[in-house]
């Protein structure tokens, strides 16, 4: 059985997924806490109801970045997690965090990436007028949105898209991509391997990687 500690900061509808996946399909996992960064996150009450241990590790007024990540890090070490899932969790980590769970440590970014790294990515995709937009699973690593890439789902950019109606586009395909990747890295199909992504031979269609609007 291996264990997942997700992190989450707000809504957490990502979280929702993984663990309603995980109930109703039979993994070989389970979901030892779900762990934020304020107790204002409503996803935390999500986690609650679902019998799932919670914790909240609030940043003290005078805390620096770096004693704030070794907080954390206990907080997740008590679990002893073979994998932390980050799921909205909107704070920047620092380099030693990240590598002290180099290679089982994965996040769901809102935007095909490299392509609009950061925040407000549905805003820049309709500016910039690019036609495909999506979500990307990738490896945490140091650099900011900038981790080898496990997949992606695409969805299209329509021209009276707003900000809302691309989000709630691009968050029905996060809630079908990021619970699947995390079965794949329970079931030892992905794993990262010096710095590159290795994927399983099971995992072979093209449909695999790359989920258009109309995947179910
Ligand atoms: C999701 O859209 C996720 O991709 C994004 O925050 C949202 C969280 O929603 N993450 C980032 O922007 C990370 N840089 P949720 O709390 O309902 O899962």
């Amino acid at each position: 059985m291996k264990k997942i500690v997700i992190l989450i900061s707000g809504r957490g509808s990502n979280m929702e997924a993984i663990i309603r996946s995980l109930k109703a399909e039979d993994w070989p996992a389970e979901i030892a806490a779900v762990i934020s960064n304020t107790e204002k996150a409503a996803g935390l009450a999500t986690a609650e109801n679902a019998g799932i241990a919670t914790e909240v590790v609030s940043r003290g007024e005078f805390s620096s970045r770096q004693s704030y990540d070794t907080m954390l890090s206990e907080a997740i070490d008590r679990y002893a997690p073979d994998l932390v899932v980050l799921a909205g969790f909107m704070r920047i980590l620092t380099a030693e965090f990240v590598r002290h769970y180099e290679g089982r440590i994965i996040n769901i970014h809102p935007s095909l990436l490299p392509a609009f790294t950061g925040l407000h990515t549905h805003e820049r995709a309709i500016e910039a007028g690019v036609r495909l937009h999506g979500a990307t699973v990738h490896f945490v690593t140091p650099e900011l949105d900038a981790g080898p890439i496990i997949a992606q789902a695409v969805v299209p950019v329509l021209p009276d898209d707003t900000e809302a109606s691309l989000a709630a586009r691009v968050l029905e395909q996060e809630h079908r991509l990021y619970p699947r990747v995390v079965r794949w890295f329970v079931e030892g199909k992905v794993r990262f391997d010096a710095g590159r992504v290795r994927l399983d031979d099971a995992i072979n269609t093209p449909a695999e990687f790359i989920l258009t609007g109309d995947f179910s």
